[in-house]
């Protein structure tokens, strides 16, 4: 990713393995961690981003592979010693403490002096907007404002990785959105690296500069929200982020880089590079960029019927069925003019709108490997289907 080429690796993960008993939960994971980045761990439940996380923070062992911190191998650090601080989901402040001695607890630990201490804690909790609380206990405080002490207690030691797991699971929509955009902002303003684990795709999408999406252990694709939404690399990624209408095909009639797509029900003329004839692909395709018209268009073979219009305001939310009985799914504006339910379209899109992913896992695992050195070839792949 160019925009980050510059940009200097905090934390490295090299083959990191991890087995719980015959449990692989985290399988050959590569990873680099950028300096001053907020990136999100995005998985469904049980995929290993909390192990992951943990061994960042030196709470777990790898069972193979290395972690390294500004370039040094972190093996048997233990996580005091490790330039990390951890924010948990339950945000466990200590029930018997104000605010200030939560957020000072530590540095009392460090044997601090104390005018220091008033300093740092009062300088936190102003990031985190909460000057004025510091006789307050935990329990006259708000589930958001307790999070915004764990998170000034996680801040108040100058950590230069911050790892968040869920922090904001118990918080409910309004205030989880609000502190979303806080958080956000206070990164930016500290410059500190986030490393912030959830499962809800769109607070991944809102808050991240690049997000690491995993699936049953194995990171499928990392980088910005737009590129995952445009560029899924695989059927998982398509599926997770965001909404898709998923076509199995096989390529056929290949002849340079162009090549036919043949469906259960259809066959599109396209273009794409590194695939080889024959080989089965999912082909993914946004609910916005699917078309449809009265008349066949060139290079597409693929009809359906119009089942259904959904109205929701801004939009108009379109279901065609195909003689194979897959539904598909178009949104359009309300302006633009679409076919009665009951009439026969034709489905199209435009070339670079569709995406083409391999199914073969030796050839997709090689190909989301981004340690494997194969970036630039699937770049130039990407550039070809642009054009
Ligand atoms: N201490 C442990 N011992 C054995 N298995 C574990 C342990 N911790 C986690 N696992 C297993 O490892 C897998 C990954 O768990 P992990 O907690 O990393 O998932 P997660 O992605 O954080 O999920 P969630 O979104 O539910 O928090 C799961 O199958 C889990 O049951
Ligand atoms: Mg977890």
């Amino acid at each position: 990713m160019a925009e980050y080429g510059a940009k200097r690796t905090i934390i490295k993960l090299e083959n990191v393995v991890k087995f719980y008993g015959d449990n692989e939960v985290v399988k050959k994971l590569n990873l680099n961690i950028y300096e001053s980045e907020f990136l999100t761990l995005l998985g469904p439940s049980g995929c290993g981003k909390t192990t992951t996380l943990r061994m960042i923070a030196g709470f777990e062992d790898v069972t193979e592979g290395s972690i390294y911190m500004e370039e040094k191998n972190v093996e048997g650090k233990p996580p005091y010693l490790r330039n990390v601080n951890t924010v948990f989901q339950s945000y466990a402040l200590f029930p018997h403490m104000n605010v200030f001695n939560n957020v000072g607890f530590g540095l009392v630990e460090k044997k601090m002096k104390k005018a220091e201490i008033k300093e740092k804690v009062t300088q936190a909790l102003t990031l985190v907007q909460l000057k004025g609380f510091e006789k307050r206990m935990p329990h006259q405080i708000s589930g958001g404002q307790k999070q915004r002490v764990a998170i000034a207690r996680a801040i108040v030691n100058n950590p230069k990785v911050l790892l968040l797991d869920e922090p904001l699971g118990a918080l409910d929509l309004k205030l989880r959105k609000q502190m979303q955009l806080e958080l956000k902002h206070l990164q930016k303003m500290l410059g500190i690296t986030f490393v912030y684990v959830t499962h809800d795709q769109e607070e991944a999408l809102t808050m991240s500069d690049r997000i690491a999406v995993m699936n049953a252990g194995i990171l499928e694709q990392i980088g910005t929200a737009k590129e995952i939404y445009e560029k899924p690399k695989t059927k998982f990624v398509a599926d997770f982020i965001g909404e898709s209408n998923i076509f199995e095909a096989y390529i056929n009639d290949m002849s340079g880089y162009e090549f036919d797509l043949v469906l259960e029900c259809g066959r599109i003329h396209t273009k794409g590079n590194g695939f080889i004839n024959e080989e089965m692909v999912y082909v993914s395709v946004r609910p916005e960029s699917l078309k449809c018209s009265n008349d066949p268009v060139k290079n597409f073979e693929l009809r359906g019927i119009v089942k259904e219009h959904v109205y929701i305001g801004s939009l108009i939310k379109t279901s065609i069925e195909l003689s194979n009985g897959q539904q598909v799914k178009l949104n359009n504006l309300p302006d633009v003019d679409i076919p009665e339910t009951g009439s026969l379209v034709y489905l199209y899109w435009k070339e670079d709108k569709a995406v083409i992913m391999h199914t073969r896992e030796d050839i997709l695992y090689d190909y989301i490997d981004e340690a494997k050195g194969n970036t630039e070839e699937i770049r130039l792949l990407q550039d070809s289907q642009e054009t």
